[in-house]
């Protein structure tokens, strides 16, 4: 089944791809057509199902008075001239599976959907969001062979609006106060980076104490596992989509956001050839500028402790690629 739709995209309009229309995809393909951001074509294996979701999102266009459209596909072909390729597709981290067969079963997943994806739209920028992430990442620009500046991974937007949530909870502070910064993987070893986290320009050491700061560290590291503890079935959707959506927009309206990303290190923080968290700045052409933060030798010895976590996890999937060939 191909697509359902019979409205064509415009050859010219602006286009987001989204491979995985499941909790993510489809949040996310909501979130950047209802803020006018691009038309989008959500592709999926399970037949019928993302042709499903973009005719729901078609029809809620009655209400909410936008005019994009959005397409649902089995089919790569609709998915051509993509400006950004966002790929969600996977299987979510549950019980049962072990570590080593979800980066498996990702890992073949990702490859597999960023090339497809990329042969159709050879211009796109990727933005990457299935675990675990920082190596999907690598593994997708390896796969595709883009220019490292085209290819990133959500993760750092998505930590850092965790500390923030946090933050503005236990400060009892509107949100739109707080700025915070997390670098590093994607997973326990993240660096949530207190020194450069104020609200309102005050640093957060100035408004808690030291245990207090520590409390919604240990709590953002693990903000991804409370919500699946909770929901039991699930892991989170709607902050990783709209934390995709900010880095799209950013790209699509080339705003320049200076964003924490997980893109390709060569040599900034000491690292060599690995997918990261630091901040960068996202524009037109992907990443345009890596910011190389000043670090303490704890924060630096954390940074590379999840790096290291992630090159050791990146050789893993690499051998189980290579077996399973
Ligand atoms: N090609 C296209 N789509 C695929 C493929 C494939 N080869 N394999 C699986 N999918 C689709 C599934 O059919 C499903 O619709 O990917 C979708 C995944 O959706 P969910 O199971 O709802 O998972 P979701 O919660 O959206 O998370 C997706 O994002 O945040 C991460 O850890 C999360 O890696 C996971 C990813």
């Amino acid at each position: 089944m191909t697509s359902i739709n019979s409205t064509r995209l415009n050859s010219l309009s602006t286009r987001v791809s989204i491979i995985g229309a499941g909790k993510v995809g489809s949040t996310l393909a909501q979130r950047i057509a209802e803020k006018n951001l691009a038309d989008v074509v959500l592709l999926d294996i399970v037949e019928g199902w993302p042709q499903g979701i973009a005719l729901d999102l078609m029809q809620a266009r009655g209400v909410e008075r936008h005019n994009r459209q959005i397409v649902g596909t089995n089919d790569y072909t609709d998915t051509a001239g993509s400006n950004i390729v966002v790929i969600a597709a996977g299987i979510p981290r549950k019980p049962g599976i072990s570590r080593e067969d979800l980066l498996k079963i990702n890992a073949r997943i990702v490859t597999e959907s960023a090339k497809q994806a990329i042969a159709h739209s050879p211009d796109a920028i990727l933005i990457i969001i299935t675990n675990p992430l920082d190596v999907m990442t690598y593994l997708a620009w390896e796969a595709t062979d883009l220019p490292a500046h085209r290819v990133m991974g959500m993760a750092g937007v998505l930590d850092s609006a965790r500390f923030q949530t946090f933050i503005a909870m236990e400060l009892g502070v509107s949100i739109a106060e707080i700025n915070a910064t997390v670098i590093g993987s994607h997973g326990d070893l993240m660096v949530p980076l207190p020194r450069y986290t104020t609200v309102s320009g005050i640093p957060i050491s100035q408004l808690m104490d030291a245990r207090t700061i520590d409390r919604l560290v240990q709590r953002t590291r693990h903000g991804g596992a409370e919500v699946v503890t909770l929901m039991k079935t699930s892991s989170a959707y709607f902050a990783p989509a709209s934390s995709a959506c900010l880095m799209a927009e950013s790209i699509l309206l080339n705003q320049s956001r200076l964003l924490p990303c997980c893109v390709y290190l060569s040599g900034e923080y000491g690292v060599q050839d690995l997918f990261l968290g630091v901040p960068c700045r996202l524009g037109y052409r992907g990443v345009e500028q890596v910011l190389e933060l000043e670090l303490s030798n704890t924060e630096r010895e954390a940074f590379m402790d999840s790096g290291k976590l992630v090159r050791q996890s990146i050789e893993e999937a690499k051998a189980i690629l290579k077996t399973a060939e």
